[in-house]
């Protein structure tokens, strides 16, 4: 005798509806994380070749070669800043006068500006450091392989794939600076002005006097701001730029710098 004789008929459907949905829905999964394995070791190319696509007049794929040769094979914690000087020449990075913006604990003010207003670039805004914006990579030794999974971090070691690599971006970003440059930096911090920061170990150190005319400082002050201008900090700052570079600071708002970002007709020397 069927032993679901006595139930009723939509209730039987009902179920058989249910454990086909859960299998379909199992299915998908499995589905999606065979997928995700084998697409991954190709998901940082295919973001950097996207991005480095957006830039005109490179050889994406040379450029990712040359960007691959620094860690692919080698330890994640003996990549050094020059093993990515191949990468640094492919990208050609020319000199840009007067539009360099430089940052330092202020990364989501200052990109929300840069993008939405085309005087000044970021580092992150040219192909030097978008291509790799945000990622986490590193290779393995006797593999071929890039992983962007348990890389190193700077908590693990001081050559690790990723930090060599902003380490050695900045330094090349830097010294393409010429004529005005700009630092927005945090005026809403002890010291705006970190000497552990990548601004005051790298960047500032390659401002070339026979080149930059001019650093200008934007401190971003909010009314209750802990810090200001005349900060010792700040004095440090200009005493390590080298001698003929001008210096200036200037205490800005975020509502001033948002309100400039959102009107485009504003013309950018008076956003500041
Ligand atoms: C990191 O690499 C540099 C060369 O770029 C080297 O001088 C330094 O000793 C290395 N540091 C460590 C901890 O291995
Ligand atoms: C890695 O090496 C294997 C075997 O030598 C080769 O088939 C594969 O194409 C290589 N992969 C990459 C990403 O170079
Ligand atoms: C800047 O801050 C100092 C204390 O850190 C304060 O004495 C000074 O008045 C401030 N200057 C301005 C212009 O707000
Ligand atoms: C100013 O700079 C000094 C030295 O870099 C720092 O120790 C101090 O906390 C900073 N901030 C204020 C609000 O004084």
């Amino acid at each position: 005798m069927d032993r679901e004789a006595g139930r009723p008929k939509g209730k039987r459907r009902r179920s058989r509806g249910v454990i086909l949905g859960v299998v379909a829905g199992l299915l998908l999964i499995v589905g999606a994380v065979v997928l995700a394995l084998t697409l991954r070791p190709d998901t940082l190319k295919a973001t950097f070749l996207t991005r480095c696509k957006e830039f005109k007049g490179y050889d994406c794929e040379k450029l990712w070669g040359a960007f691959e040769q620094a860690y692919v094979g080698r330890d994640p914690c003996k990549v050094s800043r020059e093993a990515y000087d191949p990468f640094i020449a492919a990208a050609d990075f020319k000199p840009a006068c007067n539009r360099l913006m430089f940052w330092s604990k202020t990364k989501d003010v200052v990109h929300d500006f840069t993008k939405k207003r085309d005087c000044y670039l970021t580092v992150e805004d040219t192909v030097l450091g978008s291509v790799l914006n945000g990622l986490t990579w590193c290779g393995k030794e006797g593999s071929n392989e890039t992983f962007t999974t348990n890389c190193p971090g700077w908590r693990d070691c001081e050559n690790n794939t990723v930090g060599s690599f902003w380490n050695r971006v900045s330094t090349a970003f830097a010294d393409a600076a010429c004529g005005d440059v700009t630092a927005m930096l945090n005026g809403n911090i002890a010291t705006p002005f970190s000497p552990t920061s990548i601004f005051a170990s790298n960047e500032v150190k390659r401002f070339d006097s026979s080149r930059v005319k001019s650093l200008n400082v934007v401190l971003v002050t909010e009314k209750s701001a802990v810090t200001n201008c005349t900060n010792t900090s700040l004095k440090d700052l200009q005493k390590e730029l080298k001698q003929g570079i001008k210096y200036n600071c200037k205490e800005v708002t975020e509502a001033q710098i948002q309100e400039c970002s959102s009107h485009p007709e504003i013309p950018c020397e008076a956003c500041w």
